[in-house]
């Protein structure tokens, strides 16, 4: 059957994991058919990058791909940013509304944002795309998705007070990554004189 060829790489892969797939022995140290069919739409200067990551972090760069099943055609990540962030407001209205179900599940879809297009590499500075700089992202998402995830699980338990302490774990995890890795104050202007260095 044709079929099986098409199923998801995703799958296939975690079953060759878990050894299912004796057969199929997962690919060590070359970059996943996902990534490298994302890497197609890269620079030159930002494809050398990745290729340079070690094939540990690769792994972990396509392990958080995989949490996050959902891809996005266009979208970029300021677009998923803000959709995040409107999730994030979502959980804060609907603790303060008391009202555990729609916390939850903003919480779960905050935790399960889009992947935006090329993946999440072409949008950090070219040169924070090695080893040393990503190797905390697996840790920003315990801090941001993890959170999510517990703070949704709390919710539906009825337990609001540890659901809403769950709300600063979040966000220091946005800040922890922003800090890290976005420009420090966003939407500068080059049509303004900047202000003398302090
Ligand atoms: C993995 C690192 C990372 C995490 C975690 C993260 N962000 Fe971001 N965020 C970025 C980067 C990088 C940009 C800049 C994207 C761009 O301009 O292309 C950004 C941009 C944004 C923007 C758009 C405004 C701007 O500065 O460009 C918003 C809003 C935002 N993030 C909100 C959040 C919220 C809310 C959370 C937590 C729930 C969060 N982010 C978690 C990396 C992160």
């Amino acid at each position: 059957m044709k079929k099986v060829l098409f199923a998801p790489v995703i799958l296939a892969a975690s079953l060759a994991a878990n050894g299912v797939l004796a057969a199929e022995p997962a690919k060590p140290a070359a970059a996943s058919p996902e990534m490298q069919q994302m890497m197609k739409v890269y620079t030159p200067e930002m494809r050398q990058k990745v290729m340079a990551l070690s094939p540990e972090l690769k792994a972990t760069i396509q392990q958080l791909h995989a949490g996050h099943p959902r891809r996005a055609k266009e979208t970029t990540l300021r677009q998923i940013m803000v959709e995040i962030l409107a999730e994030y407001q979502t959980i804060a209205m609907a603790i303060a509304m008391d009202n555990p179900e729609a916390a939850a599940d903003a919480a779960r879809r905050l935790a399960g944002h889009r992947i935006p297009k090329g993946g999440l590499l072409p949008y950090f500075p070219l040169n924070q795309v090695n080893d040393a700089d990503l190797g905390v992202l697996p840790a920003m998402n315990t801090a941001v998705e993890g959170s999510a995830l517990k703070l949704a699980e709390a919710a539906e338990a009825g337990d609001m007070p540890r659901a809403a302490s769950y709300l600063s774990d979040i966000m220091t995890g946005c800040v922890a990554c922003h800090m890290k890795f976005r420009p420090a104050t966003p939407g500068l202007s080059t049509n303004l004189i900047s202000a003398p260095a302090k």
